[in-house]
């Protein structure tokens, strides 16, 4: 059964295919960002679970790029070490653990601070007001995500998911509904993306992957699309190692949702570009869990609320198939 068969992103190794989605838990409890004994808890958790890669939540890259003044942070050092406990924690269960950097973008929501976006457009009924970004907010936010990659780094982390969905400031740049700029950035709606990989590459080992979670589309017309990713990352084959495809969250519009409703984008990407990808969205089931790989959907499914259910979603499969040499010792009793 592929979903519980080793599986690499070039240089990392996964014991299985199956990732916990990143899902922010607003449990900073005094607003500075840095993770608290909630997360260490939670992560450690599906570790035990044994989820072959556990993706951190949304974690901003700057104070204003926070969704959140209870979300993660790691624009500061002091923000390092609650993480790298939590690292080392998974990795002593044999799991494999990254971190989605984000910046908000005019989706923030963080208080008594300076919003941007690249164009002074609100999302939806925002309360807030968003200045449009000059050349110098740009390079502080790719500034800013290069220096928490190398915090990252320092945490220990195995891989980082570079946060390009649902409606934050790198998909604010690539959508042209969000993006109504007439320089450079408006040209190249992919610039910005292009630039901040290209600095994180200044200081993310080689060996470890970089993952991009994109909106394949907007779900709206003008908007975006997923052939524009299809070819956006045919001509930028080898930008980062892997694509975790979701959707939406742009523009709020109707979305025809029901279970696995992302795989047909995932295999879109997967078999129209060189890239391998992450499927997610409902796929809640065993049986859809596994489909997903085994019809070529995608190469690793990521599951979010049911991880969130349940813990040991992963035991659950191991046991009905019967490899009860999954299950970790201290849990074996229970799964006799
Ligand atoms: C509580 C919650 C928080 C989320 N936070 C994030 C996040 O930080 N970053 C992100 O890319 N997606 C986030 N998502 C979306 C999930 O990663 C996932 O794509 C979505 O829940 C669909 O998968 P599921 O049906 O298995 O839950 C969040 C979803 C939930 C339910």
């Amino acid at each position: 059964m592929k979903l519980l068969e080793n599986y690499s992103i070039n240089d990392l190794k996964l014991k299985n295919r199956i990732v916990m989605a990143p899902m922010c838990m607003y449990q900073v409890y005094n607003k500075d960002g840095v993770a608290t004994s909630f997360h260490k808890s939670h992560y450690v958790a599906r570790a035990i679970g044994q989820v072959g890669l556990i993706i951190v939540e949304a974690t901003g890259v700057m104070n204003n790029g926070r969704i959140t003044d209870h979300c993660l942070g790691l624009y500061n050092d002091k923000q390092i070490e609650p993480l790298k406990e939590i690292v080392d924690a998974v990795h002593c269960q044999g799991s494999k653990i990254a971190i989605q950097l984000n910046h908000a973008g005019r989706k923030s929501e963080t208080t008594n601070l300076r919003h941007i976006g690249p164009s002074a457009i609100k999302f939806n009924k925002n309360e807030f007001n968003y200045d449009e970004m000059t050349k110098q907010d740009i390079n502080e936010v790719i500034e800013s995500f290069k220096d928490a990659a190398q915090r990252a780094n320092h945490a220990g982390f195995d891989a980082l998911e570079i946060h390009g969905a649902h409606g934050y400031l790198i998909h604010q740049f690539i959508s042209p509904l969000s993006n109504h700029r007439s320089d450079e950035y408006g040209q190249d709606r992919f610039l910005f993306l292009k630039q901040l990989i290209s600095e994180i590459k200044t200081v993310w080992p080689n060996e470890k992957p970089i993952l991009l979670r994109i909106s394949a589309t907007d779900y709206i017309e003008n908007g975006l699309s997923v052939d524009d990713w299809v070819n956006f990352l045919n001509e930028n084959k080898n930008l980062v190692d892997c694509i975790h495809v979701s959707s939406g969250g742009l523009v709020s519009t109707k979305i025809n949702v029901y279970p696995g409703y992302q795989l047909p984008l995932s295999k879109e990407i997967k078999n129209k570009t060189d890239y391998i990808t992450i499927g997610v969205g409902l796929i809640n089931d065993h049986e859809l869990l596994q489909a997903s790989l085994e019809l070529d959907h995608c190469d690793l499914v990521a599951s979010g609320r049911e991880l969130l259910r349940n813990p040991n979603l992963l035991l659950d499969i191991a046991k009905k198939a019967n490899r009860d040499d999954l299950i970790p010792f201290a849990y074996k009793r229970a799964y006799k």
